[in-house]
């Protein structure tokens, strides 16, 4: 039986705490923070920009969120330390497992491709430095669909772009608000607990699985 598989990038292959490091010269301890409070902005933006059909490109919400950020921690961002760090985030690194984790999936049947928010380029440009672009069959951004995840139309994009033909599509994410929209879409959902503080919304709906590592994913679908 064929299986579909649509992996979020950001969080979920790709660890978007990996600016912490640079963002040290800038706010020193407070660099872990600042990191996590970038990215729930750039996805607040995502989730209101999606609602109000006043599409952006994914970049666009991640600098605006820059900006924010920069202005609630009180901090002048000069706008060469402002692209540096907006370079970086087209080049953050993996989690340990990823690499190994989609080599076992790979030598099975199941068809993988990612599938994000992101600018098609800037998923290249992440997936290629990270090594692990070889890995997936395309890359599904939803770019030309003009919308963000958990929008239903999003993974109504998937199946369409992917061509899934109505096989059983899983969405692998670490993001419980893209589990919980993928689930209400129809797809079965994966939901990656990258750290044992993360909490899934306690709402009706739960993930179809909850692992905690991509190896595991090998476990569940036989991968060799
Ligand atoms: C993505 C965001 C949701 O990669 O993490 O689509």
């Amino acid at each position: 039986m064929t299986i579909f598989f649509a992996f979020d990038v950001y969080g979920t292959l790709i660890d978007t705490a990996g600016v912490t490091d640079a963002l040290k010269e800038q706010v020193g301890s407070r660099a872990a923070e600042f990191a996590a409070a970038w990215r729930d902005k750039q996805l607040e933006y995502s989730f209101r920009r999606a609602l109000m059909q006043n599409y952006v490109d994914f970049s666009v919400c991640t600098r605006q969120a820059l900006e924010y950020t920069a202005r609630v921690f009180r901090i002048t961002l000069e706008p060469p330390a402002q692209e540096r760090l907006l370079a970086l985030y087209r080049t953050l690194p993996t989690f340990p497992d990823v690499a190994p984790g989609l080599a076992q999936l790979r030598q099975s049947s199941l068809r993988l491709f990612a599938f994000s928010n992101g600018h098609p380029a800037d998923l290249e440009s992440l997936l290629q430095t990270a090594g692990i672009r070889p890995f997936f069959e395309d890359v599904v951004s939803l770019y030309p669909a003009r919308t963000f995840k958990p929008n239903p139309a999003a993974y109504a994009y998937f199946h369409r772009a992917a061509q899934t033909g109505g096989s059983e599509t899983w969405l692998i994410s670490s993001n419980p608000f893209d589990v919980i929209g993928a689930i209400s879409a129809g797809m079965k959902a994966a939901w990656v607990q990258r750290s044992p503080a993360a909490i899934f919304d306690p709402w009706e709906i739960a993930p179809t699985a909850t692992i905690t590592s991509l190896l595991e994913l090998g476990q569940i679908f036989g991968g060799s």
